[in-house]
């Protein structure tokens, strides 16, 4: 991508630090930094050429971009923390054995805010604890914690749904919605994941592109549902009730954030490889 600063027609990835934040000074702080800062990260000819060299020097440019980067990756991991850990102390304030509702609680967010949020994470360059691994063990790392955060979300989910179902009361709230909305694609984009897994070899019947670049997009739709899920989770009664107004708040403003860092790659991605399939 290319962003042109005022004079000529540099790409923002050979910008300074400084002249990224001058650039849009007419824009919100909150929204120009992290968008340009991230777009500068992946557009800079580091990033394209050696998609897993994470190395910065303090003399190169892209220097504060990559400090950024990790203090965003690292928000995320503790914004994990509160917004998984807290749901499990909920589910286990009264010990065991859990009742219906406390299980899905407990496997849905252990499956979408865990396992899968971590096996997104896993292929951003920036992300700490797989940015040394080769591509081959970032991609197998990726499709084990989507298989098994994908287990766990649709048995959290059929445990409630069938519960409710004897009470002939499914899908009657927004939380209820929105988790079928995650449901269905969390499973179409687990099918779909396999086709992207073996996309060399099933070439012949669907291109390569198409499946890896559906398989994005049914990732951010079912991720961005399971969050918009469970801030409905943390706004119902029960839970405002233990947890107190404020920190339920707290928690669905986490939860928003969380998802706006994790979503910011897989929406690059996603951006350039419709853009690239589209110009042939
Ligand atoms: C990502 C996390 C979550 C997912 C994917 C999820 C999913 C679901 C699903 C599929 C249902 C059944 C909907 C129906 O058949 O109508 C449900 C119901 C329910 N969930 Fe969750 N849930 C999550 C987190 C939470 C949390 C944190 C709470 C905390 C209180 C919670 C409380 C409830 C309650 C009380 C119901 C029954 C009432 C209703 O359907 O709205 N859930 N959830």
């Amino acid at each position: 991508m290319q962003i042109s600063r005022s004079k000529g027609n540099a790409p923002v990835s050979d910008l300074t630090f400084p002249e990224i934040i001058s650039l849009t000074s007419a824009y919100p702080v909150f929204l120009r930094i992290p968008v340009k800062l991230t777009l500068a990260s992946m557009t800079s000819p580091k990033y394209r050429d050696f998609p897993n060299d994470n190395r910065v020097t303090l003399n190169d440019n892209n220097y504060p971009i990559a400090l950024f980067q990790n203090a965003l990756n690292l928000l995320a991991h503790i914004l994990i923390g509160f917004v998984v850990g807290i749901p499990l102390l909920f589910a286990f304030q009264s010990g065991l054995p859990l009742v219906p509702i406390q299980q899905h609680i407990v496997l849905c967010v252990l499956g979408y805010k865990l396992l899968m949020a971590e096996a997104i994470l896993s292929l951003c360059p920036h992300n700490g604890w797989t940015n040394r691994l080769q591509l081959v063990h970032k991609r197998r790392v990726h499709w084990i914690l989507q298989v098994l955060g994908s287990i766990l979300a649709i048995a959290g989910s059929t445990v409630i749904i069938t519960h409710k179902y004897n009470e002939d009361t499914n899908f009657n709230t927004y939380h209820g919605q929105f988790a079928l909305v995650a449901l269905v694609f969390t499973t179409v984009s687990l099918v779909n994941g396999l086709a992207s897994l073996y996309a060399n070899e099933l070439r012949k019947f669907l291109p390569g592109n198409w499946s890896k670049i559906t398989h994005v997009c049914f990732g951010i739709v079912a991720f961005s549902a399971s969050c918009i899920t469970l801030c409905f989770g943390f706004d119902k009664l029960l839970f405002r009730t233990w947890a107190g107004s404020d920190f339920a708040n707290t928690l669905i403003a986490f939860t928003v954030i969380l998802a706006l860092i994790i979503l910011i790659n897989p929406a690059i991605t996603f951006f350039y490889k419709s853009k690239r399939v589209l110009k042939r």
